[in-house]
């Protein structure tokens, strides 16, 4: 994954890849304590851009507010230091790996005598559940794990630590034969994916579970209800979807910064609509990866310029 990244952005210097490291004593290696964003960079028909940069610092500087984690670095200056990775790697397109955690301090769970670190990884990364997937769409199963209460973990924050949930449902999904989970809420009705939102079609509508459905507010997820509303689709961004209408809908389809658009065939064995991608995700799939292929003027804000 890594071959070829010859340097990572670390508190303000470009240090070489095999000197990117922390001491053991780290107190988000003990604790969790750390935030961070996952972006994609694309070599669009305007030359390399980062996609939807903005939004990805504004959820990176919100993740580190309930944890009282001051990000040492301006916008301007991650911008400016993202982008100069970007080149100096030689990329055309990457993904794009922003973290900021609490380092080696005072080993106790109240986190505020360890130093803030941020670094910015960057490196080459095609179809995150491969260009099948994309195609055809993926198997998933409902998680026997259920995802934390925003009560419990804020899930509006990108926090290190508690991607340990999103760990444990891929784990069982995978060992299950599925390529993918879908974790369900404390009320049990549907949360997203553990990296990953999900959209339900039924007659010909959107529907997304809310932002009080502990889930990540993603940003896919906003380009998404964008794109569709542009089609003409009405899109219901604030509901409640049961375990059942999973079984039942038209269609579904996960969207992450990782998945792009990526449709779903089946949940539980259960056949979703024809068993492939359905036309709605189609359509809706293609508009994306033609805005990101050609960063129209009508989209130009969500492009960051390399
Ligand atoms: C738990 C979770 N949900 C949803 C998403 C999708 O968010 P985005 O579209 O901002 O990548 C992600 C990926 O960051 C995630 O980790």
């Amino acid at each position: 994954m890594f071959e070829g990244v010859e340097e990572v952005w670390m508190d303000g210097e470009f240090v070489d890849f095999e000197d990117a490291t922390t001491h053991v004593l780290s107190h988000a290696l003990h604790y969790g304590t750390g935030v961070f964003e996952g972006v994609r960079c694309y070599d669009t028909a305007k030359g390399s851009a980062v996609f939807r940069w903005d939004e990805h610092l504004d959820r990176f500087y919100q993740s580190a507010k309930p944890y009282d984690m001051e990000i040492p670095f301006d916008r301007d200056e991650l911008t400016e230091a993202t982008l100069e990775l970007i080149r100096r790697e030689g990329l055309d397109s990457c993904y794009i790996r922003p973290l900021a955690f609490r380092g080696h301090g005072p080993l106790g769970v109240d986190p505020r005598g360890a130093p803030v670190s941020v670094t910015v990884a960057v490196w080459p990364w095609g179809a995150y559940l491969g260009e099948e997937a994309l195609e055809e769409g993926v198997d998933v199963a409902v998680s026997s794990w259920r995802k934390h209460a925003s009560s419990q973990i804020p899930t509006n924050s990108k926090t290190t630590g508690a991607y340990v949930n999103s760990v444990l449902a891929s784990l069982e999904a995978d060992s299950n034969g599925y390529v993918e989970a879908i974790v369900l809420n404390k009320e049990g009705n549907v949360a997203e994916g553990p990296g990953e939102n999900l959209f339900l079609v039924r007659d010909g509508e959107l529907y997304t579970t809310g932002l009080s459905e502990s889930i990540l507010d993603g940003i896919t997820r906003q380009s998404v209800i964008e794109i569709a509303e542009d089609l003409g689709y009405e899109v219901h961004d604030t509901v409640s979807i049961s375990r059942g209408e999973l079984y039942t809908a038209d269609e579904l389809f996960f969207t992450g910064t990782a998945a792009e658009v990526t449709p779903i065939r089946s949940v539980d064995d259960n056949v979703i609509g024809e068993g492939t991608k359905g036309p709605v995700t189609d359509e809706i799939q293609t508009k994306f990866f033609e805005v990101i292929e050609d960063a129209p003027e009508a989209y130009a804000d969500w492009f960051t310029p390399v």
